[in-house]
């Protein structure tokens, strides 16, 4: 998954397209580069492996003129990062220019096809076969946008692709197949944009085209043309979005990920603002168009994502059976997909997802609908395609997310999950009145609990981390809603600090992780004084009995826990379906540290992207 960029118009294109990919570098930040086609048609391209720094840096050396210019930011999937696998890709005369965001299934077969007619390649990447392929349709006497049409018939696998021509100066054209991240067209005056998402145009045009699977766009800087993949005119609904530019400063943090760890009382209540009714309380879900007869004859409930949100949607599928009483799944939409789940008219389908654009999601929320499902997607991001494919959608509210690591979503996604949950077990009638007004009260009360949380053990993560950071893994263990929590602890590590960790349930240990436990293996133990509380103090015995060490993550008042484990963090006493989200706050900051102890780039951090655009 990569992010696209494209410019025509009247103004210098490279520093326009610059900026436009700096605002997609979380869909991957390996390389990128930049190709701009001045008046005379002359094509010329700059790309750099590394983040987006060494790009402006080359520019700044050699710098491009040009009104029309296409970048390209890149996570690698074919070929390693490095200047010659960075995109744009040239065809062999060095006139047609493609950037590219998908899998070329059958490059192999194509790039030999087109080497034994003669084509060389000079990178290791599959994307490189396009602008061969269009080259020799061009050559055959088909203009532009055929060239890239019939081209694109010939890829399989999902696509965005945008396209430039030396001979035609003046035009841009960008297609879409299938769900491998979106391309919108942005409209200005005298000037058009072409982008992956809708955040990248907003600080330039409110004004936008969404593109549709199967639909491409031929674009002038006076506007653009619509086409089907199989050649017809569409008339591409034009749509005004209303939604601020990414506000992307770090408000004196030094990194966004700390920002958004400590904005999560403010982003909790931007979740909440809205939803709570107060007479009786009750979760107002007024986006959800379903009736109560609807929601009534559901008989499951799926919820379906990936990485952290895969973890939320755990704890959001355990909170909906226990307060809708109602069969509910956490699935990896990647492996939902692929094995022809049960699926029918009375399954809710939750796509859960921070960019609303992560394929795997996609994919499986696609699929459930097409079994008869009603589907609903839980997203941060209006006007993702998340929001666009579902019957309906709840928002996060979360503000925008800069550093890869999700944080404060992962919170408000658990937090949407939990309004959900008592929503339907008051529609359905598993929750009387008091009982549904209770949780809501609950909830209501999470901002100020997640001050607290980030108040408790100032100055102690900074210790921890300095020492624990020798350690080669760490094991984090969570039972019944802290499960997933330990799960995403782990993660949180991992993608940070680049430290081994393993999540899992308690009991699980005992099952084979146990035999990792020594003096070098920290265990993380979530031991809050929930109901499984002994149970938990008993698996924090057998990894003492082994020589283990345990950092505790307890409740704030339990101080017979200290003389049990090595270290503590504390989090506030809070009502048990709070705890997940309230848990969260110690596994997010411990990692922070750690990275930052190591002096890693926390909010980029290696071989990472922020939105996974690709299966
Ligand atoms: C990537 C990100 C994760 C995120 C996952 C799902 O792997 O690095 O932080 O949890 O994608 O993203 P989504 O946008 O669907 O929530």
């Amino acid at each position: 998954m990569c992010g696209i960029f494209g410019y025509l118009g009247h103004q210098d294109a490279a520093p326009l397209v610059l900026a436009g990919l700096e605002r997609l570098a979380y869909r991957g930040y390996d390389s990128a580069g930049v190709a701009v086609i001045d008046r005379a048609g002359h094509l010329e391209v700059r790309k750099s492996a590394g983040k987006l720094a060494n790009l402006t840096s080359l520019l700044e050396r050699e710098p491009l003129s040009g009104n029309a210019g296409l970048g390209h930011t890149r996570w690698a999937t074919h070929g390693a990062p490095t200047d010659a696998n960075a995109h744009p890709h040239l065809d062999g005369t060095g006139e047609v220019v493609v950037v590219h965001n998908g899998i070329v299934e059958n490059y192999i077969e194509l790039k030999g096809r087109l080497a034994a007619e003669g084509h060389t390649f000079t990178s290791a990447t599959d994307t490189e076969v396009i602008p061969h392929l269009i080259q020799e349709l061009l050559a055959q006497g088909h203009t532009l946008a055929e060239a890239v049409r019939l081209a694109a018939a010939e890829l399989r696998g999902a696509h965005a692709i945008a396209c430039m021509h030396a001979g035609s100066p003046g035009t841009l054209v960008a297609l879409r197949i299938g769900n491998a991240g979106g391309v919108s067209v942005g409209f200005g005056s005298g000037e058009m944009f072409v982008a992956s998402d809708l955040p990248a145009l907003l600080p330039l045009t409110t004004s936008v085209a969404p593109l549709a699977p199967g639909e491409m766009a031929v674009v002038t800087p006076e506007g653009c043309e619509m086409l089907t993949l199989d050649g017809r005119r569409v008339d591409t609904a034009r749509q005004t979005i209303a939604m601020n530019p990414v506000a992307a400063a770090r408000g004196g943090h030094r990194h966004f990920m700390l920002k958004e760890i400590m904005e999560q009382p403010e982003s909790a209540m931007s979740c909440l603002r809205g939803r709570l009714g107060f007479t009786p309380p009750s979760a107002v879900l007024g986006e959800l168009p379903f009736t109560s007869e609807e929601l009534r004859s559901l008989s499951r409930v799926v919820f379906l994502g990936m990485g952290t949100t895969q973890y939320a949607t755990r704890v959001g599928a355990r909170t909906t059976e226990l307060l809708a009483r109602l069969p509910a799944s956490a699935e990896d939409a990647s492996e939902y997909r692929y094995r022809e789940p049960v699926v029918d008219e009375r399954t809710l389908a939750v796509a859960v997802s921070q960019s609303g654009e992560t394929a795997d999601t996609l994919e499986a929320m696609h699929l459930a609908a097409g079994g008869g499902a009603r589907t609903l997607a839980i997203t941060n991001v209006a006007g993702s395609q998340a929001d666009r494919g579902a019957d309906a959608t709840l928002l996060m509210h979360a503000g925008p997310e800069i550093g890869v690591a999700s944080t404060k979503t992962f919170v408000n996604s658990m937090l949407v999950m939990y309004l959900l949950a008592a929503h339907l077990g008051h529609a359905r009638g598993a929750l009387t009145d008091a009982a549904a007004a209770a949780h809501v009260e609950e909830a209501a009360r999470l901002p100020a609990l997640l001050g607290e949380a980030l108040e408790l053990n100032r100055g102690v993560y900074e210790r921890l981390a300095a020492a624990y950071v020798k350690a080669r893994r760490f094991l984090f263990l969570g039972r019944g809603l802290l499960d997933p929590i330990a799960r995403e602890g782990a993660l949180k590590l991992k993608e940070i600090s680049y430290i081994h960790a393993e999540g899992m349930a308690a009991a699980e240990m005992k099952h084979g992780p146990i035999a990792l436990i020594d003096g070098e293996t920290p265990v993380v133990a979530l031991v809050l004084r929930d109901a499984l509380y002994e149970k938990m103090l008993g698996n924090i015995s057998e990894v003492k009995a082994r020589g283990g060490v345990v950092i505790a993550i307890a409740t704030a008042g339990d101080d017979s826990i200290e003389a049990q484990v090595d270290d503590v963090l504390w989090v506030p006493p809070c009502p048990p379906l709070l705890a997940p989200m309230l848990a969260a706050v110690p596994v997010q900051l411990f990692a922070y540290h750690t990275a930052v102890h190591l002096g890693n780039d926390v909010d980029q951090p290696r071989n990472l992207a922020k939105s996974v655009t690709v299966e």
